[in-house]
């Protein structure tokens, strides 16, 4: 059966979020964004809320096992089946052997991981002007991507709010962690022979191209 399972791989603000809703849009697979999850995770308060809230105010990793474990469940779920876009997932060497094996129980495998690059000064200015809706998820820039009404959410209504870990220093801090334990992956799955590069310097629909261009090559070889 043909499948879209896909990782999504760059540095903070990249535009992983921005590509993952679109492919999710376009294909009908869910995005799994570990990032996501674990905000939600601090937001209610949860025991796993708990143990992640300082290594992500810090900019730091939270623990493998404790990531890895998420994954491996929300993976199980039925909407997984015609395949998944992971978001931010895999960001160490320990993660992507764990989700080797994860796939390997589930008789699946990873068809594309895409790689988009963006440089550290592009970086720190996207996220500065990053705004998410705290109902839906959506991401807007107040001068790329605007909303229509300020401060208001155009899908749903809700809020927008700027993310506790986007000051300058820890944005500095996410990229540095980046560079050292997920840059070497592209390592890893270009010896696979599944990475595909993207320019992310490009505007938003740029990127889009770049990325949907890929994937039909994918579902139509
Ligand atoms: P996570 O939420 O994954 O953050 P991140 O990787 O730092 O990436 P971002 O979400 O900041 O950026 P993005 O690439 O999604 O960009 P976006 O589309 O929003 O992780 C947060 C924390 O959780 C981590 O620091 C860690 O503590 C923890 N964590 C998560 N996963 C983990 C894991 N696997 N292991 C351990 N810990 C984990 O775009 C950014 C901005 O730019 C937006 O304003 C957008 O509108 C704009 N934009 C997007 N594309 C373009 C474009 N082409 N041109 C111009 N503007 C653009
Ligand atoms: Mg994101
Ligand atoms: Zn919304």
């Amino acid at each position: 059966m043909f499948s879209m399972n896909l990782i999504l791989l760059g540095p903070p603000g990249a535009g992983k979020g921005t590509q993952a809703k679109i492919i999710m849009d376009k294909y009908g697979i869910p995005q799994i964004s570990t990032g996501d999850m674990l905000r939600e995770a601090v937001a209610k308060g949860t025991e796993l809320g708990k143990k992640a809230k300082k290594y992500m105010t810090e900019g730091k990793l939270v623990p493998d096992e404790i990531v890895i474990g998420i994954v491996k469940e929300r993976l199980k779920q039925k909407d997984c089946e015609k395949g998944f876009i992971l978001d931010g997932f895999p960001r160490t060497l320990a993660q992507a052997e764990a989700l080797d094996r994860i796939m390997g129980e589930m008789g699946k495998k990873i068809d594309a991981v895409i790689n988009v690059n963006v440089p550290e000064e592009e970086v720190v200015k996207r996220i500065a002007y990053r705004r998410t809706c705290k109902n839906c998820g959506a991401i807007y820039h107040l001068i790329y991507n605007p909303p229509k009404r300020p401060g208001i959410c155009d899908k749903c209504g809700g809020e927008l709010y700027q993310r506790e870990d986007d000051k300058e220093e820890t944005v500095r801090e996410r990229y540095r962690v980046y560079k050292k334990n997920t840059e070497p992956l592209i390592e890893y799955y270009k010896k696979k022979g599944i990475l595909f590069d993207v320019d992310g310097t490009k505007d938003i629909e740029g990127v889009k191209r770049e990325v949907l261009d890929i994937l039909s090559k994918l579902s139509h070889p």
